[in-house]
């Protein structure tokens, strides 16, 4: 009896095979290496001392992932797999919706055909749209998303909710993560973007270790506490353990369709990240004030409550610890 995880080379995804195999869980890994290296196979190996199957498989294969199912008794899957840059969405729609929308259409086929019918998916706080208010809570439904990638979260979504309108023997969890970051305290998984990160933190580390010059602030003249926008990080170890609750919750309600923000329920400002980064770990980041960027919200963080209440999760990392395992990552990679 095994637990499958697309996407189990990645970000996300590696830090919740390790908290996985700490809790003894067999674990099946499927990752087709787009956005990852088979490196991570052995890391995890090596935080954990435990071992696990991997396949190098595109969940568009479904010969390939019939194979998986063929060759393991799976009776959950922890879907991580998908294109997750914003910008490039726009850029390449087609391959956004054909990799993330069918990619899971085709999981979810190959799914049903082994009777395998409890998932959990990766989903996020872009869903909401702007709702006009800073906090968000699942009470609230989707809103208008902004780009291909945000659509697909909300496609996908829609489609699992109409899965089990279908076939209520389902048993499905719709994490909302809000904005991941920090890494395995190791140092030896974390985030690695290729190129030019997008995102505040991978940017942040990039110019703390010389390789960009500075960092751009996108607008500091926002309704917010210093001007500067406002999100809700959450370090990538305490949301890994989201899905540990949230497979226990699928194990014991068995059917269904459960909706969770994953996030502190803290908004953090741009200039809170700086500063508390080269406050823990002694280093300049360099910054000028940008233009605001097309498409950010001034303020959002979540309602973190009906994780705590029906999952019995919280968060329990803080700034500092992201600030401090993100730079931990970077130095060593
Ligand atoms: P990531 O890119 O590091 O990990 C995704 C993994 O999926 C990669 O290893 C990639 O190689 C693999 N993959 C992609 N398409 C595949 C395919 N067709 N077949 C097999 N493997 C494939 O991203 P992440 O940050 O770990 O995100 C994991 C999931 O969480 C994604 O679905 C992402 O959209 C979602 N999410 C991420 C964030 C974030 O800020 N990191 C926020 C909200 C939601
Ligand atoms: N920012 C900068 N400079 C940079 C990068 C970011 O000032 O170089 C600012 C942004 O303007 C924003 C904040 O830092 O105010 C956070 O930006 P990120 O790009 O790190 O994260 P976003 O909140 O824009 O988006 C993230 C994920 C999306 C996901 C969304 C859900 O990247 O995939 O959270 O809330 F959809």
């Amino acid at each position: 009896m095994a637990i499958l995880v697309t996407g189990g080379t990645g970000y996300i995804g590696s830090h919740t095979v390790v908290e996985l195999l700490h809790k003894n869980e067999e674990v099946v890994v499927v990752d087709n290496f787009i956005n990852s290296s088979s490196e991570v196979v052995d890391k995890i190996k090596k935080i954990t001392g435990k071992e696990f199957k991997f396949y190098e498989v595109d969940i568009l294969d479904k010969e390939k992932l019939q194979k998986v199912f063929e060759e393991n008794h799976i009776t959950e899957v922890i879907h991580f797999a998908g294109l997750k840059a914003v910008g490039e969405s726009v850029a390449k729609p087609l391959e956004y919706y054909n990799n993330n929308i069918t990619g899971t259409l085709v999981l979810l086929q190959v799914m049903r055909e082994y009777d395998c019918k409890k998932i959990i998916f990766s989903s996020s706080a872009t869903v909401y749209g702007d709702q006009g208010v800073p906090k968000y809570v699942e009470t609230m439904g989707r809103g208008k998303t902004t780009n291909p990638y945000g659509t697909t979260k909300a496609m996908i979504e829609k489609i699992l909710e109409d899965l089990y309108v279908s076939d209520n023997t389902w048993g499905i969890v719709l994490l909302r993560y809000f904005n991941p970051v920090g890494a395995h305290e190791s140092g030896l998984i974390g985030d690695n973007p290729n190129g030019i990160p997008n995102n505040l933190m991978p940017y942040v580390q990039k110019v703390a270790a010389g390789r960009l010059p500075e960092l751009s602030i996108y607008g500091n003249d926002y309704p917010t506490k210093d001007g500067t926008g406002v999100r809700d990080f959450i370090h990538v170890v305490d949301l890994a353990k989201g899905h540990i609750n949230a497979i226990e919750k699928l194990e014991k309600d068995k059917t269904g369709v459960y909706v969770y923000n994953l996030g502190t329920g803290i908004g953090y400002s741009v200039l809170d990240i700086v500063n508390t980064f080269e406050k823990v770990n002694g280093v300049k980041v360099p910054y000028k004030i940008a233009p605001r960027r097309a498409g950010d919200l001034a303020e959002l963080y979540a309602d973190p409550t009906k994780a705590k209440e029906e999952l019995g999760w919280v968060a329990e990392k803080n700034l500092e610890d992201m600030c401090r395992d993100s730079w931990n990552f970077a130095k060593t990679n």
